[in-house]
């Protein structure tokens, strides 16, 4: 048992959570959507100053959630990067400070590593986590999709990751985002755009296919933002005036398809390449982030799952799958449980954190 209080500041949320080694006991989330919505992204000074509001009493309600006091814990783990400069200094100043006053170990995490690791999380002890073996023995892929990273990485085993390709320009959440916001759909865009195409058809535009002749792992979706942008003008000038509900339906299904595609093709790549042939067939692929909330992408990484033989983990709820503070306990406990090598992050601030 290794009980961890953490807290996530890294972006628009502020976060705080418990959690008993891959338990979690308490997820406090603190949007601040509402405040960004007028910016139509995310303002930095705006951020800071809520984070500074609530991270005190988000910490007191993780806590009282979780039926525990600081003479519970075994440790404090706060992120430490990649995010906002000033707003991942709230977090980590108050868990400096909470750890010191509790003379408590403060272990830094990466926020990526929370990501990748977030299908571990379970909600009671008597779920199944992929936690116990085969992994981390099987060969195990990582899928990270979030506003900020696309990313393709081989988890050799906790603590030790192999980055395979990352996205050249913007995220697939970020694309999602800002297509979303040509369409009028608001901030953030990406999850409306998954209702609204439901009822669309995306056979009517299809998107191209970035990166075809490249024969690395790297994604890029600025491309398909640039088709959305020139598809809606075209199509607003040829009929002299906005797009209907059904143009605006199929065109979120399509840039939807369009994302997905470009990262099934890119993930079949890696699947068929000589590296993880033989007795490195990929085994398990892990999937985080805030884009791995979305159906239509874990629907098709299913069926890719059952055509290529891997499990596929997705985090337990939508809820994991976005910035949150219960991610970022895990890897902490893995360290302080001696079953992760320490990551010998400094604690200060590092805005532009690699895995
Ligand atoms: O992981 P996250 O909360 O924050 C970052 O670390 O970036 O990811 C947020 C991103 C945003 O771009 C958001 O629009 C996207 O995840 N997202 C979705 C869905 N829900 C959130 N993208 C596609 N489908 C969704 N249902
Ligand atoms: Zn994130």
């Amino acid at each position: 048992m290794t009980r961890i209080l953490a807290f996530d500041t890294s972006c628009d949320d502020t976060s705080a959570a418990v959690v008993d080694t891959h338990v979690i006991l308490s997820n406090v989330v603190s949007s601040q959507i509402a405040l960004h919505q007028p910016y139509g992204g995310v303002f930095p000074t705006v951020a800071k100053l809520a984070h500074q509001q609530n991270i005190a009493p988000v910490c007191q309600l993780a806590l009282r959630r979780a039926h525990l006091t600081p003479a519970d814990l075994d440790g404090v783990a706060v992120t430490v990067g990649p995010g906002l400069a000033p707003a991942l200094e709230i977090g980590i100043t108050f868990a400096r400070d909470f750890a010191a006053q509790h003379h408590l170990p403060l272990i830094g995490v990466n926020h990526l590593e929370g990501h990748l690791l977030s299908p571990l999380l379970t909600r009671n002890s008597a779920q199944k986590t992929p936690l116990q073996p085969p992994f981390p023995a099987a060969t195990t892929l990582g899928l990270i999709v979030s506003g900020g990273h696309s990313e393709f990485i081989h988890l050799k085993n906790f603590g030790d990751y192999t980055l395979l390709g990352t996205t050249l320009d913007d995220a697939a959440g970020e694309c999602l985002d800002k297509i979303g916001r040509m369409l009028g759909l608001g901030y953030p865009a990406a999850p409306v755009l998954e209702q609204l195409a439901l009822e669309g058809d995306a056979s009517r535009h299809p998107f191209p296919l970035p990166l075809t002749t490249r024969h690395d792992y790297h994604l890029s979706f600025s491309g398909l933002k640039t088709f959305a942008r020139n598809l809606i003008t075209k199509l607003q000038t040829n009929q002299g005036g906005p797009l209907t509900r059904t143009q605006i339906c199929d065109l979120a299904a399509a840039a939807q398809a369009g994302v997905v595609r470009h990262l099934l093709y890119k993930l079949t790549k890696i699947l068929d390449s000589p590296d993880f042939a033989g007795s490195n067939t990929v085994r398990h692929l892990f999937l985080g982030g805030g884009v791995a909330a979305n159906l239509y992408l874990r629907s098709q990484l299913r069926a890719l799952a059952r055509a290529r033989r891997f499990h596929l983990h997705t985090p337990v709820t939508k809820r994991l799958c976005g910035d949150n503070a219960a991610m970022i306990a895990l890897p902490a406990a893995l360290q302080l449980s001696d079953r992760a090598p320490h990551s010998n992050l400094a604690l200060d601030r590092q805005p532009a954190l690699d895995l």
